[in-house]
């Protein structure tokens, strides 16, 4: 008897966890209970659903929103699928919104997709608790290699909204391509914005050099656009203008603050690397020009971060230039190195009074002989690319906030331009091929034997995509693709919560969504065992 009752006990376990199989949402809610049965309603009504905003918030006979404290957190949301409708409980407008974003993920996909119409259709009875593991969850997209059009970066903003991502870390600026219209300098954009010759690769030609490349760039009205887009998506904008290295485009239009003005200043083929022609950071005008065009981004994107790069910075420039060696005597600076966080400083100084505090790349800490204590005071979140765990380790240690974005470690890689396969045919790309969309998924961003005081530190997780070796759109979806959706879950989900055959399995069924939308996509996870 008592057998009996164990083995019904355990078969309704089977049924209700093929009945769970109904609700596909990613990123894995924090709890979710599923019920059998479901809510009929018409096609028309959940496709004004499928339609919210943040700042449109439907409310129709079948679905009810709530805005008031909920105990999880301004992003935290509950949802409730009954047989009599739905209800929404959110503390913010952005926690209501993820709610219908979790919404649009339970509805039969031909409702997102088809025209309206009175056809009834069913969605399966949940209970949803839910809220985010980490405030910052980004993805980086890198338009100075090759250039991304609007309406690509649309599409991406889009499934970042599907996602729950709330980040797009726009790196708008390098060596090779200046994209940011910035009206008290043009030439940044008429001789910046543009190469003699570009290596290209894309997804049907491969590789090939194209002559006269650009100018690309986006106007301001462009860029204002899309923050307003993504605004709608409760997605924050942050432009970074990488400085002081990585800015031969700027130098190839503004010579004068180099360190070396009478050399020949050029933009960069598409290629990408390291150069030596950086910003004279002991040029008061130099550092006058950097304010200036941060100044005229600070009006465009209303948050309260500005990326200011800092990764990759040879020093070799200063150290042949006068200026730079007055500057170090002057201060006492150890190492020409600490010229680089004087800068940083005083760019912080100048970001402040505008109410703006900075993002930078891990070497600004990092970096041998670098003034951490100087770094310290500009309280910079730190954002951790290579070597990743050192780094965010070290960041936490000084008490600084660092986002995870690890380039490629033993266990695992955010850099999701990299190949996550060598196959035969594949396209040609960076790195090995061993970057799988699971070694994605399963990379741990916080480490297990972090001492708890450190943990706080680790606001979040970040996808970067970096474009030397993609130019055009369809390549930028298949290798992005679904990686994003990877770094999405672990920015969202309870490490605990976390399964890479649960994702895979759900990402199967997503990916009928991408179809139905058009996205390019890699299939190798798919296959993978
Ligand atoms: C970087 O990948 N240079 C941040």
């Amino acid at each position: 008897m008592v057998n009996l009752r164990l083995i019904l006990i355990l078969l309704l376990g089977v049924v209700l966890s093929l009945s769970a199989q109904q609700a596909t949402v990613i990123p894995q809610p924090a709890s979710i209970q599923e019920m059998d049965g479901f809510l009929t309603v018409r096609q028309a009504e959940a496709q004004q659903w499928a339609q919210a905003t943040t700042t449109r918030l439907p409310q129709t006979p079948h679905l009810k929103v709530t805005i008031t404290p909920t105990g999880l957190g301004a992003e935290g949301y509950s949802l409730q699928v009954t047989r009599k409708g739905v209800q929404v409980q959110a503390a913010t407008q952005l926690g209501a919104y993820y709610a219908l974003q979790t919404l649009r993920q339970l509805l039969p996909i031909q409702v997102l997709t088809a025209v309206s119409t009175d056809k009834k259709l069913t969605i399966p009875l949940v209970c949803i608790q839910d809220q985010p593991r980490f405030q910052y969850r980004g993805f980086m997209l890198d338009v100075s290699r090759h250039f991304h059009p609007v309406t690509e970066i649309k599409r991406l903003l889009d499934l970042m909204a599907f996602y729950k991502m709330n980040r797009f870390h726009w790196h708008l600026t390098d060596d090779d391509g200046w994209r940011a219209e910035i009206k008290k300098y043009p030439k940044l954009t008429t001789v910046g914005a543009r190469s003699d010759s570009c290596r290209m690769n894309d997804m049907q030609r491969g590789l090939y050099y194209q002559k006269n490349y650009g100018p690309y760039f986006y106007t301001q009205q462009e860029m204002r656009d899309v923050v307003a887009y993504a605004q709608e998506r409760g997605i924050e904008v942050v432009p970074e203008i990488d400085m002081p290295g990585h800015f031969c485009a700027a130098l190839a239009a503004y010579p004068e603050f180099s360190c070396d003005p009478q050399a020949s200043h050029a933009v960069v083929d598409g290629h990408g690397g390291i150069y030596e022609d950086v910003l004279n950071v002991a040029s008061p005008k130099a550092v006058e020009f950097a304010k200036d065009i941060l100044n005229e981004l600070c009006e465009i994107f209303p948050y309260p971060y500005i990326h200011i790069g800092g990764d990759e910075c040879p020093t070799s420039a200063w150290e042949r230039n006068e200026q730079c060696q007055e500057v170090i005597a002057a201060n006492h600076l150890k190492n020409p190195r600490q010229l680089q966080q004087r800068f940083i400083k005083q760019i912080h100084d100048f970001l402040q009074t505008k109410g703006k505090k900075l993002y930078v790349w891990n070497e600004c800490i990092t970096e041998e002989g670098a003034d951490v204590e100087l770094m310290q005071q500009t309280g910079a979140t730190v954002f951790s690319w290579y070597p990743s765990r050192k780094a965010a380790r070290l960041a936490a240690q000084l008490k600084m906030p660092t986002v995870v974005s690890d380039i490629h470690s033993e266990d695992g890689s955010y850099y999701i331009n990299r190949r996550p396969s060598a196959a035969e045919g594949e396209p040609k790309g960076a790195g090995n091929g061993s970057d799988t969309v699971e070694k994605t998924y399963t990379y741990v961003p916080v480490p297990i034997d972090l001492p708890a005081e450190q943990q706080p530190y680790y606001i979040g997780v970040q996808a970067t995509f970096w474009s030397e070796w993609v130019s055009d759109s369809l390549f930028l979806e298949y290798l992005a693709l679904p990686k994003l959706m990877a770094v999405a879950e672990s920015g969202w989900t309870p490490e605990s919560q976390k399964s890479w055959p649960s994702f895979r399995c759900r990402m199967t069924t997503h990916t009928q969504y991408l179809d139905a939308w058009g996205y390019n996509y890699s299939k190798h996870w798919m296959l993978s065992k």
